[in-house]
């Protein structure tokens, strides 16, 4: 990857808190009752889930966390189409509401990977959240419960997003 990439920003940092403030309310409203078992899809999750915690804990939610690390994508923009499971959580998830994190649902494969895996082993449900999502790309069908953005068909990077494993620490969203 060239070190000189024009990026240009697309989401800035007040607008990505805004909508991870505006999720943590509808979130923790639904689980009110039970706690989730909340788990970021590794790598691209890891500051959206960052940010989401602190602020389910402002709404007074106390989930459980583990994180689950999957991999599709290659060094560039496109997805090599295989999810393949880098490191499993380390408990059983029987009978708990399982709440996924992911950057963005694109394909769909590797959030139907996810849920299909925790439904297989016994999870009650399985709920999922994405901070963005490409409408125009899914080949697998699913939709997520909790969308912060619905952006036009552009690679992204930054808040966890990368490019060839670059961009991840920017605090802002860009278009590469
Ligand atoms: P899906 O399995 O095709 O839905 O892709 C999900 C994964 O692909 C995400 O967790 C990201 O890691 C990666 N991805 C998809 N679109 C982008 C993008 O625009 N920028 C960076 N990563 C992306
Ligand atoms: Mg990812």
């Amino acid at each position: 990857v060239r070190a000189d990439l024009s990026i240009r920003p697309l989401i800035e940092e007040a607008a990505l808190a805004e909508a991870v403030r505006r999720l943590a309310q509808r979130i923790a409203a639904d689980f009110a009752e039970t706690p989730p078992l909340i788990i970021p899809l590794l790598r691209g999750s890891f500051m959206f889930a960052a940010d989401l915690l602190r602020a389910l804990s402002k709404q007074g939610l106390a989930p459980h966390v583990d994180f689950l690390w999957l991999g599709s994508y290659g060094t560039g923009t496109q997805s090599s189409g295989v999810v393949t499971m880098h490191h499993d959580i380390g408990r059983d998830v029987t009978g708990m509401k399982v709440l996924l994190l992911d950057d963005i649902l694109e394909s769909g494969r590797t959030l139907a990977f996810a849920r299909e895996y925790f439904l297989s082993r016994g999870a009650a449900s399985v709920a999922i959240a994405v901070l963005l999502e490409k409408p125009g790309k899914r080949v697998v069908a699913i939709e997520a419960d909790y969308v912060g953005f619905t952006i036009e068909d552009h690679f992204v990077v930054g808040y966890g997003l990368d490019y060839g494993d670059r961009y991840r620490e920017l605090p802002y969203i860009a278009v590469v």
